[in-house]
């Protein structure tokens, strides 16, 4: 029983999709990441203690949440309507574009969505870069077969890498990120203007008003800086 005498555990569990730097990776069989630090950080400064991080495929984290198999989702998520029917977020937390990313060989350099025409085009399932692939290429510029659609996306860029897909679409500072890793480049940045949230389940008012004053707080003392610092090349 906690010092304030509630029934209710205050502990929480979060869940996330890693294979997304920096907000989440896997480095030595570690989960580590902007988002880890940061969800982590923000709980601090609240009545709530975090009891574990539990890994998905993003297009799951949903469904872990409403069937109460986690507690908080810290992925990167953008805030966005279809989302906000099933779940509630907190405040954003990091603003983002899509990028289309090819390889840094100079064979292929699409400067808009137009010239993707034909070409084989992957993304992560379930995320926006794939709503802007579906909506804005497939049954024009593409086929239906000319999407790839991955289960997380270093599985695509490895696939862009080997010759197996043309570009990717994948919000910017992770293209950012395997640009500066791996043989591959931004082509070009397709603004959608996206906002990144934790995402909680719709009756969690009490987590949800705790993490937004807890992001506050980590906003105003210099920690976010310092972890933007430490996770963004910029
Ligand atoms: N921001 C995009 C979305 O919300 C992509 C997020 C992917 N996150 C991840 N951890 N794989 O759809």
């Amino acid at each position: 029983t906690g010092s304030n005498g509630g029934a209710e555990t205050q502990a929480v569990t979060a869940g996330t999709a890693p294979g997304f730097p920096p907000f989440e990776m896997k480095e030595d069989g570690e989960l580590v990441g902007f988002d880890v630090d940061l969800l982590e950080a923000v709980i601090g400064q609240t009545d709530y203690t975090l009891s574990g991080w539990e890994e998905f495929e993003f297009d799951s984290l949903i469904p872990a949440l409403t069937n109460n198999n986690i507690d908080v989702i810290a992925a990167g998520m953008t805030i966005n309507d279809d989302r906000d029917q099933a779940i509630d977020f907190t405040d954003p937390y990091y603003t983002s574009n899509q990028a289309v990313v090819v390889r840094s060989d100079g064979e292929f350099s699409p400067e808009s969505l137009s010239n993707l025409a034909d070409r084989q085009i992957g993304a992560q399932s379930g995320t926006t870069g794939e709503s802007v692939v579906d909506d804005e290429l497939v049954g024009s510029e593409i086929t239906e077969s000319q999407y790839s659609a991955y289960g997380n996306y270093v599985l695509a860029i490895e696939d862009l890498e080997n010759g197996n897909t043309d570009a990717v679409m994948i919000d910017v500072p992770v293209a950012e990120t395997f640009a500066a890793n791996r043989p591959v480049e931004v082509a070009f940045v397709y603004e959608t203007d996206e906002a990144f949230g934790f995402g909680l389940r719709s009756n969690a008012d009490d987590l949800t008003s705790s993490l937004n004053s807890g992001l506050s707080t980590v906003q105003d003392d210099g920690t976010y800086e310092e972890l933007t610092a430490e996770w963004f090349a910029e």
